[in-house]
Order: C-alpha cells, then structure tokens, then sequence
C-alpha cells in the first residue's frame, strides 16, 4: 500500500459517511495526532470545510462520491500505474472526473504528482462544486465542463507527454466513438464496471474479457479485475 494511503483512505470514507448522515463537521475524523510535516491527510480539514459549504442538497450525491468502491478504485488505479511513468512529466486528462477524487488523490499519493492535470466532465454543475472541491490543493487542477465524446484529443494531449484516464467507461453511450477519437499511440487508463443496477451505467460490461474487446488497445501492460462491496472494477492501461 502507498505510504500515507490508509490514513487518506480513512479520512475520506469518514467524510463520506458524515455526508451520507448529513452530520458532517469540520473536525478530522481520525484520533491520531496530526504530524507536524504536511502529509497525505493535510488536505482533509480544508476538504471537510469546502464541503460543508455546499448545499446539503448535494452531500448525499457527494457522499457516494467518497464511498469505499470509489475511493478503492482510485487507489487500484495510483498503485497499478507503471513503475517507471514519471507523472511529473505529464499531464494527466482525467475523463468524467466527476467532483474531482482521483485528482485529489494522485496529488497526495502518486510518488511524484503530475505536472498538470485536467478534469473534464459534462455537467457545468459538477464541474462548479469540483472546482471548489479541488481548491484544496495548492496548484489547483483545470476543471472543464465538455462532453469526452467531442474533444479534440491531439490539442489536449499537446505540448507535454499526456495520460488520458476515463474511469466513467460503464457511462458513455458511444463508447466505439470516444475510443476512435483518441489518437495512435497515445497512454489510456481506462475502468469499466459490471453494475447493471444503476441508469447511468448504459455501458456496463459482464466482465474483463468484453472490456478488453470494446476497450481494442493494442498495447496493455496492466489487466485487471477489484471486487468491491456493490460491484467489479475492471481496469486496462495501455496505450492505444
Ligand atoms: C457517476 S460519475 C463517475 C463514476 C466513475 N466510476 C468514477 O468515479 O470515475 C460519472 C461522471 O461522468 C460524467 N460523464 C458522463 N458522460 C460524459 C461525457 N460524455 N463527457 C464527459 N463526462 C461525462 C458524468 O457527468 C459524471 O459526473
């Protein structure tokens, strides 16, 4: 496990929790003293104040955000990215970042965070409350509201080596169309899931094997299956 993964890991489903009950405080959730050097939870009292200052209309949705099959697959994502990309190098593209976890997380707990990193999400109204959410870091993330469906993926990716990632593969009804828009060559973490139970998920996948079949990477260094509490998290990375 990353170094500072389980303190962060505990704090977050604490918030999630506390939003779920609409009890959320400004108070870490954790009894351990805090230690004097900044670490991977020094984000979480900042974090908990952001949040509180969002309609509690929104907190159940945030709440699921933060729960334990999202926060655990972000953390399969950061320890399963190869060993040698330095992320300081890049910019990351994050796709469908919704409010903006798996940016706060690689910030924390990447051995080295990315140099630059992008959230695109469709809906103007997650991407306010995730520009807030991110503010929290010190070089806040470039938050844009845009369908993935009709980016320009060479302007994106220019300038700097770039990692695309979707985690919202199960949310696309043109998946075979955003996959043609990602340029030859380029680096992809992709996670699909098996939930059927959700509307949302109009793109689900039984299992590995039919992702890897939509998913058509030439190149795969990492296949994988997570069982979670309510679903299976399937994740590819390549380059297409
Ligand atoms: C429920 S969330 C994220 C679930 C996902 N497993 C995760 O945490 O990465 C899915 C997000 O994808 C966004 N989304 C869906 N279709 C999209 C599209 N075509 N372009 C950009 N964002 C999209 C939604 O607005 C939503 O915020």
């Amino acid at each position: 496990m990353i170094p500072d993964a389980v303190d962060l890991r505990t704090e977050l489903l604490a918030i999630s929790a506390e939003l779920g009950r609409g009890t959320l405080s400004s108070r870490l959730a954790s009894a351990t003293p805090r230690r004097a050097a900044p670490d991977a939870t020094s984000l979480v009292e900042p974090l908990r104040d952001v949040l509180l200052s969002q309609p509690v209309a929104s907190w159940p949705r945030l709440a699921i955000s933060f729960n334990a099959d999202q926060v655990d697959s972000k953390l399969w994502l950061i320890e399963c990215l190869p060993r040698g990309l330095d992320l300081s190098r890049h910019r990351v593209v994050i796709l469908g970042a919704w409010f903006g976890l798996l940016a706060l997380m690689l910030h924390r707990l990447a051995p080295r965070p990315p140099a630059e990193i992008v959230c695109v999400d469709i809906d103007a109204g997650v991407c306010a409350r995730a520009t807030q959410v991110l503010s929290v870091l010190p070089e806040p993330p470039r938050v844009l509201a845009a369908d993935m469906l009709d980016l320009d993926y060479p302007a994106l990716g220019a300038g700097r080596p770039t990692l695309f990632v979707n985690t919202s593969c199960e949310h696309l009804h043109d998946f075979a169309g955003w996959r043609n828009r990602i340029p030859a060559g380029a680096r992809l973490v992709l996670q699909s899931n098996d939930h059927a139970g959700c509307s949302e998920h109009v793109n689900w996948v039984p299992d590995l094997e039919a992702f890897e079949a939509q998913a058509r990477l030439p190149e795969v260094v990492f296949r994988g299956t997570l069982p979670l509490e309510h679903f299976r998290r399937f994740m590819l990375i390549g380059r297409t």
